[in-house]
């Protein structure tokens, strides 16, 4: 088989075929496919149906796990999570918000891998920001502004039990555990260069970014507004739509993602890994 990589046109993200991931990857396979994530930033597998194993495997091709916190893992993993959504579930959809992957941690995954396992037949898509492209289309001037700014991260507004998966959401098929671990805070520059290819980019958003250091409130938080309607513009977004047997991945350093709903009284779930920060090997 021949690995073929087909960007998809848009914003960023490409579709992967040519691959079997039921089967042991060898190392310049793997390679080629570390290279494409960092190009493209969100690769598509279609037609895999891998299963746990499988997903675990391929995880590791590109580091450690990451370290997943708020959420109970599947029975029987400890890095799997499912992203879950019972046909007939009421509570908010999870992740609507634009968002990076636990970007409130100190050492933040690099990537986040997720495996279709119910696929509705209508909605569900997940976008991507591009968040390398929404930097470079800012003028120098607002650039210079930003460029020496540094977040503050936390998953207070999600996680502690006062937040929005806190003790007051009820009814949830996924198994999410809010913690007042939630309420720590952690720093990384506004826009960082991308530690594997050095392209700077917005890292994260309000959201899990909740000040600026050094900013009172009172200004940082319009200027953060500012920023996530611009970091999400549409001309920086790809639409993912899912297939059933599909696996993806991402990189967190670039982009910014989102799940949609519009598959009311159809089930989803997908399953998760994160890939640890990035050691420099
Ligand atoms: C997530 O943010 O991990 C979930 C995305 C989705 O459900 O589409």
């Amino acid at each position: 088989m021949t690995l073929r990589v087909e960007p998809s046109g848009g914003a960023c993200g490409a579709r992967v075929t040519g691959l079997d991931l039921s089967q042991p990857l060898d190392a310049d396979t793997v390679q080629a496919v570390r290279q494409a994530w960092l190009e493209h930033h969100f690769l598509a597998f279609p037609d895999q149906r891998i299963n746990d194993d499988q997903l675990e495997r391929f995880t590791l091709y590109f580091g450690q796990y990451g370290d997943d916190p708020f959420f109970a893992p599947i029975a029987g993993r400890k890095h799997i999570a499912a992203i879950r959504r019972e046909a007939d579930e009421q509570s908010p959809l999870f992740a609507e918000n634009w968002h990076t992957d636990w970007s409130f941690q100190a050492r933040p995954p690099s990537g986040t891998c997720l495996n279709a396992v119910d696929i509705p037949p209508m909605g569900g898509d997940t976008l991507y920001a591009n968040q390398h492209m929404a930097w470079d289309a800012l003028d120098p001037a607002r650039q210079a502004l930003l460029a020496r700014l540094v977040a503050v991260h936390s998953a207070r507004l999600a996680y502690a039990p006062d937040g929005s998966y806190g003790n007051k959401d009820k009814g949830r098929s996924m198994d999410i555990r809010p913690s007042t671990a939630a309420l720590a805070t952690q720093t990384h520059p506004l826009v960082p260069a991308h530690p594997e290819t050095g392209r700077r980019g917005f890292y994260s958003t309000l959201g899990y970014i909740v000040g600026i250091e050094g900013m009172a409130d009172s200004e940082a938080i319009p200027l953060l507004l500012e920023l996530q309607k611009w970091q999400g513009d549409e001309r920086f977004v790809y639409r993912h739509r899912w297939e059933p047997g599909m696996l993806v991945m991402w990189d967190n350093r670039s982009v910014l993602h989102k799940a949609t709903g519009g598959y009311e009284g159809h089930r989803r779930e997908l399953h998760r890994t994160t890939i640890a920060a990035w050691d420099g090997s």
